[in-house]
């Protein structure tokens, strides 16, 4: 396994968000220049929302046990896609103060009872092995740090949806105030966000040792 699943969210084909989110693959690729690419455009192809066979398949453990015909198709798709990762890099805008629907259109696909996690009277219990997830944040706004003038549920519940399921290595690189970014300086503020990066998560996780040929 050898393989970097790459996600962007944004409807707009010259994003910030885009453009932070194929830097880190580049810099993830410099590292292991023989990974492959899964990609998922959810800006340019949303998945649908969870549809009704599918809603009904997950309401309940009895309907869990014996799933409508083809209602978790997409579902293990997904979360195979996942399952082949060494890392995943997710590109995605700040939409009202949280992630953008298409992005939560794949998490309702990829969390599910009994196959990514375990209900325990304690809460979630992940099932997937972790891996590392670097999530590039394109704001209009600030949203974190000392000038940020709106409340943040993007981080936050990006780290309980994807923890609940057992990843829990994530990494936030943030471009904030795009809305004042302008030709000339977005590349220096891109380049801030990709600095931050912290690598050294690769080290002990599935990603290097994808590296050796496993
Ligand atoms: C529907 C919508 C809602 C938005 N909500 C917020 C928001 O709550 N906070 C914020 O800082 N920016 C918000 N923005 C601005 C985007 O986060 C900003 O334009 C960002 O750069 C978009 O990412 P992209 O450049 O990758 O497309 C919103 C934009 C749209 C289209």
């Amino acid at each position: 396994m050898n393989n970097i699943l790459h996600i962007d969210c944004s409807p707009r084909a010259e994003s910030h968000s885009r453009q932070l989110s194929a830097a880190i693959v580049n810099k993830l690729l410099e590292l292991a220049p023989g990974a492959s690419i899964s990609r998922r455009d959810f800006g340019a192809a949303p998945l649908p929302h969870a549809a009704s066979d599918y809603a009904t398949t997950l309401s309940s453990p009895a309907t869990l046990a014996a799933p409508l015909k083809g209602s978790l198709d997409l579902s293990e798709t997904l979360i195979q896609e996942v399952e082949a990762a060494g890392a995943i890099v997710i590109g995605t805008p700040m939409h009202n103060l949280t992630v953008p629907s298409v992005l939560k259109a794949w998490i309702d696909q990829i969390l599910r009872a009994g196959r990514t996690f375990k209900s325990t009277p304690a809460g979630k219990v992940g099932m997937l092995r972790d891996r590392p997830v670097f999530i590039g944040i394109a704001a209009g706004g600030v949203f974190a740090g000392d000038r940020a003038n709106q409340p943040d549920f993007l981080t936050p519940y990006l780290a309980a949806v994807l923890g609940s399921i057992g990843l829990k290595t994530l990494q936030f690189l943030p471009i904030q105030a795009t809305a004042f970014l302008d030709g000339d300086n977005a590349t220096p503020a891109r380049m801030k966000a990709l600095a931050a990066i912290d690598l050294r998560v690769l080290g002990n996780l599935a990603f290097p040792r994808a590296l050796e040929g496993e």
